[in-house]
This record gives C-alpha cells, sequence and structure tokens, in this order.
C-alpha cells in the first residue's frame, strides 16, 4: 500500500463520507485543533499531552524520519480522527510497531475506527512490521473494544503504570498481536461490511 492509494474515499456505516489522507506537515495546527476537541477526560489519557507546541515539533521529526506514519481522516476540510503507527528502526523492537487512534465524538461506532486501523494494519504489513501493540489505560472503553475486535488480546497488565494529565494513576494494558493474524481478522470484518475500506 502506497502513496498512490491515497487519498482514500471511505463511506462510514451511516453513509458518512470521510476522506483518509496520510498527515501533512502543513496539517499541524489542524491535527492540535482536532485533540484539542476531544472530551477532556479522553485527553486526560492520552499517552502524550497532544496539544503542546512541544508534541508537535517531536511528531513532526519522527514524521520526518519516518518513524511515525499518522493517516488522517478529514471531513469537510479539517480532521475527524487520526490513527498512527510508531515503529523504530534500530534495536530489539525493530519488528514491532504501535499503533494509536482517535476518533471525534460525532463520529464514533460508525466504522471510522475500524477502518484507520485496518489501513494502519495493511501499511504495517507491507513496512515488514510482524507484531502490533497498543497500549490502552483501564477505562479507554472504546479502545480496548476496537482493538480486541481486531483481534488483538492482553498480553500484559501494567498497574498503575499511566500518571493521567490530573495525576491520577491508572492500569495500563498491553494489547498485541502478530500483524497477519488482525489482518485475516479484518477481512472477515470487511466481508460483514463492504463500506469500510471504500473499495
Ligand atoms: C477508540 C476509538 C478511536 C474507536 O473509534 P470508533 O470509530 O468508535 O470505532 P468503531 O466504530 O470502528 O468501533 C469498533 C468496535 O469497537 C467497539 N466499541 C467502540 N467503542 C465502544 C464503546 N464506547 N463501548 C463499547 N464498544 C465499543 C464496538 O464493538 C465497535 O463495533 P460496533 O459498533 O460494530 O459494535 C474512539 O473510541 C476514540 O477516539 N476514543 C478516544 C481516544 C482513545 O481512547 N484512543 C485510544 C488510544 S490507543
Amino acid at each position: 500500500m502506497g502513496p498512490e492509494c491515497f487519498p482514500r474515499a471511505v463511506t462510514l456505516r451511516d453513509g458518512t463520507a470521510v476522506t483518509l489522507q496520510p498527515l501533512k506537515p502543513g496539517d499541524m495546527a489542524d491535527l492540535q485543533a482536532f485533540y484539542r476537541g476531544l472530551p477532556e477526560e479522553e485527553r486526560m489519557v492520552l499517552k502524550d499531552d497532544v496539544t503542546t507546541p512541544e508534541w508537535a515539533m517531536r511528531f513532526m521529526q519522527r514524521l520526518g524520519t519516518g518513524e511515525v506514519i499518522s493517516l488522517v481522516a478529514v471531513k469537510g476540510g479539517h480532521i475527524v480522527g487520526e490513527g498512527t503507527l510508531y515503529r523504530t528502526f534500530n534495536g530489539w523492537m525493530r519488528h514491532v510497531g504501535e499503533l494509536r487512534l482517535a476518533c471525534h465524538r460525532d463520529l464514533r461506532r460508525k466504522g471510522l475506527g475500524t477502518v484507520l486501523a485496518s489501513t494502519l494494519v495493511k501499511l504495517a504489513t507491507d513496512l515488514g512490521i510482524e507484531k502490533l501493540i497498543v497500549q490502552v489505560v483501564e477505562n479507554q472503553l472504546g479502545a480496548r473494544k476496537t482493538f480486541e475486535k481486531l483481534g488483538f488480546h492482553k498480553e500484559a497488565v501494567l498497574p498503575h503504570h499511566v500518571m493521567d494529565l490530573g495525576g491520577i494513576k491508572r492500569d495500563l494494558l498491553v494489547m498485541a498481536n502478530d500483524v497477519s493474524l488482525i489482518w485475516a481478522a479484518m477481512e472477515a470484518i470487511n466481508q460483514d461490511t463492504p463500506l469500510f475500506l471504500g473499495e
């Protein structure tokens, strides 16, 4: 799956049309506006404080090196969802990728999270990544369910591992799956709901 596959039109389960495309450096302000628009209780438990200029700078640097691949869903000229694939080129985790996802509240439960995740899994497969993980905080129910549906399973629980922006400590769940197994699970979902990949 290369750059020629984007922009990619996707119709969500309720008929909403969005476009999937890789994030460009010029989209950072819109991406941060999207994150600022997430409910505060959700932003509190994201791994990074994605609203700060420091985060934006680090994210852009890693986009430049290819350690970050960011796919955004755009509707009406604005970002309404983002999925990120993190990877490293060196070291003992060079076969592992990490996924993160966020969707606009108004577009939840329409398949957007699944389509972003499934597209990133396809990209990861093509890049030779063998294992994907996702780090989910105990109260991120939507994320846990979305990834379980894609075939991820709980691999570890790290008690009180996360301190949210308010200083509260929570358990962290590491969910994982082998890329080829996830892809098989997603093909099954796509057969049930063929609109997902907009093909
Ligand atoms: C995680 C998230 C991206 C999922 O997005 P989404 O577009 O709602 O996901 P989907 O519509 O593809 O849902 C996939 C499945 O997950 C399950 N699911 C999703 N949200 C759920 C919820 N709140 N409660 C129960 N099940 C849920 C459902 O089984 C759903 O399929 P179904 O609607 O056919 O039953 C979204 O909830 C979100 O942005 N959360 C806040 C950010 C976050 O916590 N990110 C996690 C960091 S990795």
